[in-house]
């Protein structure tokens, strides 16, 4: 539709049906007559009975499309201003396709795959009806206590950047204006910094310098913005003491003055309503005030827009534009979308067509990312990969598990997923594997606490006892043991906050028992985040990360174990050796007394008297089956002015006997400056395939503009002097060193 119709569109609108497009509800809704949904959700919402759901803008998390038909047909007979309705849902890493969650995915460092990853997940949304999906999540986390690690890229701002902008891409397409066939909208979230609470407990305060919020925490909503997201959802934290929804600073003033974000502003789920339990609405009618001026375009299910607006504007000419602003950003949302034009979005068409779900493309492009995105961390004596000669037994709660796809894959069915028993299977014959449980997912004490999970959780059919023993059999019968062990994916994800992210104390017991069998142990850890394992690594022969890996998780970890992929995934997240130590991250300042290696155990150091200062595993961090040496083949120049660049290249050669992909980082130390700087800042990387005993070269070019950062002045801008660059496999491998000067025009 002309934009010049959508503005008559706007203005044909009563102010009730404005309103009505701000408001977000659920489809229980739409379902039953209207006396049953007026004595029902509306009065339990809290809805005035006089709310006409025929003026409500868009419909959360129904996904079945017959269910869609029917809900937009119905709606549009019974609406009388006959604006369609948007369908939004929670497809974060996948639709039925599920990929790996997004902290696995970051950890291939192959941002073409993971945009493939949302392409596809677009696909598959578009096919039954979806319009808008509420990811990428790119909040930065630094706190595995807290259980939304799982949907983030990590602690990394380069990476955060990359992920958003390669799922923008992937769900929405590259073009301005109108979103195409087999695209959805993106949303980006949550608005802002979300993954930095306090003590890593759930919704609790973030309270960060508007510095460090630049920094590490803005770029990666900036990237998805400047990818195109349509829609940005606020954060249910409060940011230094005022609530994201209700921020007229960040959401006016940062997200559309500075950020340029010109689309539709979503609140997470009640997080209007939610500005009274901060204690910064006193009442509803305030809260619709202050989420309005703040920006807030949707209130997503609350009845405080439906209720409060009417009465809040009136007579407030301000107030009354800010209105309209927020309707006009809802209609051209759906006009983007060209509902206006086909409220079904080819819907109709596509279920006679038959839909792309789970198509063996779809499979094999989250078997490759899974493949990519699991970690190896530990391989003594290159015990990895196994021989098919050997007979192995695998033990463990996750050994049979289906449940391996995380919290947020609302679409996924976990009876399409494929065990670690059925991947090996492809390898081997049953009678060269035992099978066996060998103790309780979790203990009885763990369970209470997940609450409305707890129905989820599989039950324990068999004393822990006996599932001891029968493991100590098998494995005691078997050359290699294979333990699939890890944390339930209800206790990582919203609301899964943890105080001590280690395995489950059931499990814990059993390595501890198998370990003491002198046999060779392959352990699997899946897990939302990085776990604590420190007392795991020192028990396993060998280790590997293997995350909430998604459909083809099982598949994936098969050809990882039997060497058809040699693993290459490097963590985008570090691996604390206690708690203790969170937060813990590789990108920390060097403080004016670091801890020296050379001065052992002095006293005044900036350093803990009962733990290291290091990680158990580094960010950027990952072992392969084979090995590669790097050397510094050329440094163009030792100095640049503003507008010249380093240009750098690497040799890097395979000198082990299996094919294999490395991740060659680049890291920068600004060695002086006026707000001081990391002691590394990842700036740039490169992947390279090289088959055994190959020899390659990667190129980089270090320019002007990424040597940019937030200075004492909070210009974005570099600053002239010394810079130290770190070239190596991991945030704390690097071999390669050299030092460059950026000079002024007259200076170089
Ligand atoms: C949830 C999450 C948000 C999600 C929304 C809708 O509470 O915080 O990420 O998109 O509600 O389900």
């Amino acid at each position: 539709m002309h934009i010049n119709l959508l503005l008559e569109k706007l203005d044909s609108l009563t102010v009730e049906e404005k309103i009505g497009q701000l408001v977000q509800l659920t489809g229980d809704f739409f379902e039953k007559d209207l006396d049953t949904v007026v004595t029902g959700p509306l009065k339990k919402l809290g809805l005035h009975s006089d709310y006409n759901v025929y003026n409500t803008g868009s419909i959360l998390n129904v996904t079945d499309p017959k269910r869609i038909i029917r809900l937009q047909t119905d709606y549009l007979e019974q609406s009388n201003h006959k604006v369609p309705l948007l369908f939004m849902a929670d497809i974060i890493y996948g639709y039925r396709t599920i990929f790996p969650i997004p902290l696995a995915q970051a950890c291939s460092w192959n941002f073409k795959e993971i945009e493939q990853a949302a392409s596809i997940s677009a696909r598959e949304c578009y096919d039954e009806g979806i319009h808008v999906t509420f990811s990428p999540m790119v909040d930065i986390v630094r706190d595995p206590r807290w259980g939304r690690v799982m949907e983030s890229p990590g602690e990394d701002t380069l990476l955060a950047k990359k992920y958003a902008e390669s799922t923008v891409h992937g769900l929405q397409g590259k073009q301005p204006g109108s979103v195409p066939q087999d695209k959805i909208a993106a949303c980006v979230k949550h608005f802002a910094a979300y993954g930095a609470p306090v003590a890593g407990r759930e919704y609790n305060a973030v309270d960060m310098s508007e510095h460090m919020l630049r920094e590490y925490y803005l770029p990666g909503y900036q990237a998805a913005i400047d990818a195109g997201a349509k829609l940005v959802m606020t954060a249910f934290n409060t940011l230094n003491g005022i609530p994201a929804t209700g921020n007229e600073w960040l959401n006016r003033d940062l997200l559309r003055q500075e950020m340029k974000f010109d689309g539709v502003l979503i609140s997470d789920y009640a997080a209007v309503e939610e500005l009274i339990m901060h204690g910064y609405a006193e009442d509803a009618a305030t809260a619709a005030k202050l989420a309005l001026m703040a920006g807030v375009d949707i209130d997503m299910k609350t009845a405080v827009y439906a209720n409060q607006l009417e009465s809040v504007i009136s007579g407030n000419e301000h107030l009354e534009q800010l209105l309209n602003d927020a309707v006009y950003r809802v209609l051209k949302l759906k006009n983007d979308l060209g509902l206006f034009e086909d409220p079904f979005r080819g819907l109709k068409a596509t279920l006679q067509q038959g839909t792309r779900i789970l198509s063996d493309e779809h499979k094999t492009a989250a078997r490759s990312l899974a493949e990519q995105s699991i970690v190896l961390l530990k391989n003594e004596q290159d015990l990895l990969p196994l021989s098919k000669k050997t007979k192995i037994s695998l033990i463990g709660p996750y050994a049979e598990e289906h449940s391996t796809l995380g919290m947020w894959a609302i679409k996924g069915d976990e009876a399409d997923t494929v065990t670690l028993k059925e991947g090996l299977l492809k390898h081997i014959d049953s009678d060269q594997m035992s099978v066996c449980r060998g103790a309780h997912l979790l203990p009885d004490h763990a369970r209470e606490p997940l609450g409305k999970y707890v129905d989820k959780l599989p039950v324990e059919t068999v004393n822990e006892d006996i599932l001891l023993q029968e493991a100590i059999r098998h494995a005691n019968e078997s050359d290699v043991v294979v333990l699939a062990l890890g944390e339930s994916i209800y206790q990582s994800g919203e609301g899964g906050s943890r105080t001590n992210p280690t395995l489950p104390e059931t499990q814990a017991k059993l390595l501890h028992e198998l370990s003491q069998l002198g046999k060779k142990l392959v352990v699997i850890v899946y897990s939302g985040r990085p776990l604590i394992l420190t007392e795991v690594a020192k028990q396993a022969d060998a280790l590997i990360q293997a995350w909430y890996p998604g459909t083809m998780g099982g598949e994936a970890l098969a050809n990882i174990l039997y060497g058809t992929v040699n693993p290459s995934g490097k963590l985008a997240m570090t691996f604390p050796r206690s708690v203790g130590q969170i937060p813990v991250y590789y990108n920390e300042l060097n403080s004016g007394r670091p801890n020296l290696p050379e001065n052992g155990a002095y006293r005044f150091a900036s350093r803990y008297i009962d733990e290291a200062n290091e990680p158990l595993y580094p960010f950027g961090y990952g072992k392969s089956y084979t090995t590669f040496d790097c050397s510094l083949l050329s440094v163009s120049r030792k100095e640049i002015g503003p507008d010249e660049s380093v240009d750098i290249e690497v040799s890097v050669s395979n000198t082990g006997r299996f094919d294999g992909k490395e991740t060659i980082q680049l890291y920068i130390r600004d060695r002086f400056a006026s707000v001081t700087r990391p002691v590394k800042v990842l700036t740039d990387f490169r992947q390279i395939f090289l088959r055994s005993g190959e020899t390659g070269t990667v190129q980089f070019s270090i320019r002007e503009d990424m040597l940019r950062f937030y200075g004492s002045s909070m210009k974005y801008q570099s600053e002239l002097g010394d810079f130290e660059v770190y070239i190596g496999t991991s945030s704390q491998e690097t071999p390669l060193h050299f030092s460059f000067s950026l000079r002024s025009e007259e200076q170089s």
